[in-house]
């Protein structure tokens, strides 16, 4: 009997529970009009026209929903010639897989809740005006294999809670404000790391030892920026490295190396 009473009492917690944090296609619709609604140049009056309340808004340009769930797992927004900033609300997207708005001219910040979109395998703000420092939040995105933050006007520190996104195939952080030393350990975590991009930014300091960790990089690219020393020996052991860029900085090569 008392467990009877127990039971009941856990089911009630249970739809109690799931009421209060289900989210459904409404959030996604929520969502999707708080950013709308932050965009405050439209010029060919893409949201305007086809954004609007009466259709569905799997059938919104750039949007594409799942078959199963109905809700939004794709939002892909480049090139619209949208300025205005990114709402926070972004981040309640729950099942988006794929986020692109690059090209455009989105500025301000970008918003800590990105951090909450844990299912974002492909993320690129590229090609905008977004300005202030990288959120360290961008180190929950787990599934993450692709960021493109580049050509913006981002400043602070490479932030290093990326180093926790072991799935990251390509970091583009390159034609943007970054400052700091290159972080020692960067590699430790990312087998997976196929391209590093951070041409263009103002990072100082040595080139650490340790990126041989990233064993699967192809490109390297840290030209123009202000690096000091010698390059490390132990990237010789980078032996799927093709593509190396050092130059505008003052990097010295030892010697006896091959690089040109
Ligand atoms: C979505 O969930 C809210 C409660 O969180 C509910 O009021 C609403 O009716 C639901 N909408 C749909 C389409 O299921
Ligand atoms: C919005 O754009 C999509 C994709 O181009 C199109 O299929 C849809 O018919 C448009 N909806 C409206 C209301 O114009
Ligand atoms: C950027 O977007 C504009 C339209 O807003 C387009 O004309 C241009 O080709 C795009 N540039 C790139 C590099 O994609
Ligand atoms: C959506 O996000 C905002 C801000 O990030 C939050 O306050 C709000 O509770 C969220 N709404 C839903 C329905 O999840
Ligand atoms: C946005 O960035 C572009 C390219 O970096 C630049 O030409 C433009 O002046 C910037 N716009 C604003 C409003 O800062
Ligand atoms: C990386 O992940 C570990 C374990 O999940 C956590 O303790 C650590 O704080 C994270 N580091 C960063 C820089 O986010
Ligand atoms: C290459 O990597 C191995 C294992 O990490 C290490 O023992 C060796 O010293 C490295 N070689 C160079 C030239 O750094
Ligand atoms: C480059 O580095 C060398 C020694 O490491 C130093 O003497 C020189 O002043 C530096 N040049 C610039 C332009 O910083």
């Amino acid at each position: 009997m008392v467990s009877r009473t127990m039971i009941i009492a856990f089911l009630v917690l249970l739809m109690y529970l799931s009421v209060t944090n289900a989210s459904n296609i409404s959030t996604d619709e929520a969502s999707l009009l708080a950013f709308k609604a932050q965009i405050t140049s439209d010029p060919n009056g893409m949201l305007s026209k086809n954004w609007t309340k009466g259709t569905h808004i799997c059938k919104w340009i750039g949007i594409s929903c799942s078959k199963k769930h109905k809700r939004v797992t794709s939002l892909d927004l480049k090139s619209f010639g949208f300025r205005g900033s990114i709402a926070k609300e972004i981040g309640n997207l729950s099942f988006l897989n794929f986020l692109d708005i690059g090209n455009n001219s989105f500025h301000g910040q970008i918003p800590d809740e990105i951090g909450n979109l844990r299912r974002l395998n492909y993320l690129s703000l590229q090609m905008n005006n977004l300005t202030d420092q990288i959120p360290e939040s961008l180190g929950f995105l787990t599934r993450l294999q692709v960021l493109d933050l580049s050509e913006n006007d981002l400043f602070g520190n490479v932030p290093f809670s990326i180093s926790n996104v072991s799935s990251l195939k390509i970091i583009d952080l390159g034609f943007n404000r970054i400052s700091g030393n290159l972080p020692r350990g960067l590699c430790a975590r990312l087998p997976n790391l196929q391209g590093l991009f951070l041409s263009k930014n103002q990072l100082a300091g040595q080139i650490p030892s340790g990126l041989n960790q990233c064993t699967q990089l192809i490109y390297l690219s840290l030209s123009y920026n202000q690096l000091t020393g010698s390059l490390p020996r132990d990237m010789w052991n980078l032996t799927k490295l093709r593509e190396l860029y050092l130059g505008w900085n003052n990097i010295t090569v030892p010697s006896q190396s091959k690089v040109q």
